[in-house]
């Protein structure tokens, strides 16, 4: 099967969250599977800087404003395409934000850019390559599948789109139908339309010829309004064509450079020295976090003290809602056992995994969550809310488990500060029973993590889709 992929982020060239390492995993865990997969990528400054010599393989007279051309560069040993249009990529600021802070007032042109030129590609195909199906990503690649309907290529590539974080919905005023090229027939309830609005994301759920999100039990959440978000009736519509597949992480490069629990401890002192943190008879409990309202932190700030109380220490790292930022860097002045950095630093995030005994997630709602899988694959134990994906990849340490001798972490439900503080105190309790804590530790490194069980599959789905097609069509 060949697959293009389409995606606004992608390690290890530009990334901002978790999506970036799934696009960024995703076509070498494919390979080997029969599935060749092109990635297409907007040319932001730093994707073209990083590959400089990417010549030039198709061109676009005028795509939104400007001259476009797309650029074969790669990922690693597979085909990467960078979609270089000046106008709409070429700037200062981040993907998503002007400089000011605000979205860049053409984010709809921006990705509807890449949106449309992925359909091209697919329509013309691109040096005697033809995609099977289109892999789109999140709100940013939504209106692909209607482009693809306009260019008539709609019947012979299909279209899957995933979700990452229903929370972001590619929500633009309707006045926008026209300078987007949209088909203002497919403005309507089963159509993009969107209380009022366009919305991408949408979009993509409603045309696309099969969806999927993350993880099993976040596809279930989404059919509920708490987690839904409004696209909880939009995605019950697609039935038995909605599905969850887990997130994997690239256990090559997340490789812990110790083979054995005990391997951690020098890790461990190494980071506390770096943190300025005493030495304590407690966990050293670890954050890696964009710091935003989805992440639930105002939970951790309350049960904070009581970690402490226990002798147990918090390293954080992180960056977002200010209000989170300088609570924290409070907590940091007031307790000697609490270290916050602010910022995004991808090599201190892995000297936290190494170093820390205990990772925290204990996010309101987390579609699957990358954070917990390196702490796993470190033997740094997850402390998780019970939600999305964070429900799917830890085995809690209940009585049974503990029994078994299968714990991995420990999961908190409800989602409250007493829940959160109680599982704390239950961390620091187990972290104390060092036979019982070390058969974690050993429990953890041993779950497998990688992308072998979903990349299967993803194929699969792919095999699926393009043999649907074969059985209709004709
Ligand atoms: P989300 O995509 O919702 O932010 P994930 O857990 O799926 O959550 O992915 C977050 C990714 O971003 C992880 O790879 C994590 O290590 C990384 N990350 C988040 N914040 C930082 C930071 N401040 N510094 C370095 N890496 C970070
Ligand atoms: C989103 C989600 C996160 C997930 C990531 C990759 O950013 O918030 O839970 O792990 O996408 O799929």
């Amino acid at each position: 099967t060949q697959v293009l992929s389409v995606a606004s982020e992608c390690v290890p060239l530009v990334k901002t969250g978790g999506l970036a390492d799934v696009a960024g995993a995703l076509p070498a865990a494919l390979a080997p599977l029969g599935v060749e997969m092109r990635t297409l990528l907007p040319g932001y400054r730093a994707v073209l800087e990083a590959q400089p010599e990417a010549e030039t393989v198709f061109e676009i007279w005028d795509l939104f404003g400007g001259f476009a051309r797309i650029r074969r560069g790669h990922l690693g040993a597979q085909v990467l395409y960078i979609l270089d249009a000046p106008h709409l990529y070429d700037r200062d600021g981040t993907l998503y934000l002007a400089p000011d802070g605000h979205d860049w007032a053409d984010n709809a042109e921006r990705f509807a850019a890449l949106s449309l030129a992925a359909a091209m590609i697919a329509a013309h195909g691109i040096e005697d390559w033809f995609p099977d199906v289109i892999h789109m990503h999140d709100w940013q690649a939504g209106l692909t599948p209607i482009y693809l309907r306009e260019l008539g290529a709609a019947e012979r590539v299909k279209t899957l789109m995933t979700i990452h974080n229903v929370a972001f919905q590619g929500c633009f005023p309707a006045q926008m139908i026209s300078t987007l090229g949209l088909p203002p027939q497919g403005f309507t309830m089963s159509g993009y339309e969107y209380w009022g609005q366009i919305s991408t994301l949408k979009a993509g759920i409603m045309t696309a010829t099969k969806v999927t999100t993350v993880s099993p039990t976040y596809a279930r959440e989404l059919m509920d309004g708490a987690f839904g978000m409004g696209m909880e009736g939009v995605l019950a519509s697609r039935g038995a064509d909605f599905s969850g597949i887990l997130n994997g992480i690239d256990e090559e490069v997340w490789s812990p450079p110790y083979k054995s629990p005990e391997g951690k401890v020098a890790f461990k002192a190494a980071l506390r020295e770096e943190m300025h943190l005493p030495d304590s008879d407690g966990p050293l409990c670890v954050v890696i976090s964009r710091l935003t309202g989805q992440k639930g932190f105002d939970l951790l700030l309350e049960a904070l003290p009581a970690l402490l109380e226990q002798g147990g220490q918090l390293a954080l790292l992180g960056s977002g809602e200010g209000h989170f930022e300088s609570a924290f860097r409070d907590a940091a002045l007031k307790h000697a056992g609490v270290a916050v950095r602010i910022g995004y630093d991808e090599a201190f995030a892995r000297r936290l995994i190494e170093g820390g005994d205990a990772i925290l997630v204990p996010s309101r709602f987390e579609p699957c969550g990358l954070t917990q899988l390196y702490g796993l694959r470190f033997g740094t134990i997850p402390v998780v809310s019970l939600t999305g994906g964070l429900a799917d990849t830890v085995i809690n340490a209940n009585p049974a488990a503990l029994a078994q001798g299968v714990a991995t972490g420990l999961q908190f439900y409800p989602l409250t500060t007493e829940a959160l503080t109680q599982a704390l105190i239950r961390l620091c309790d187990l972290y104390r029973q060092r036979e019982v804590w070390t058969q974690m530790m050993t429990n953890a490194m041993a779950q497998p993590v990688g992308w072998d069980t979903s990349a299967k599959a993803y194929a699969a789905l792919f095999a699926q889709m393009v043999a649907e097609d074969e059985t209709e069509g004709n």
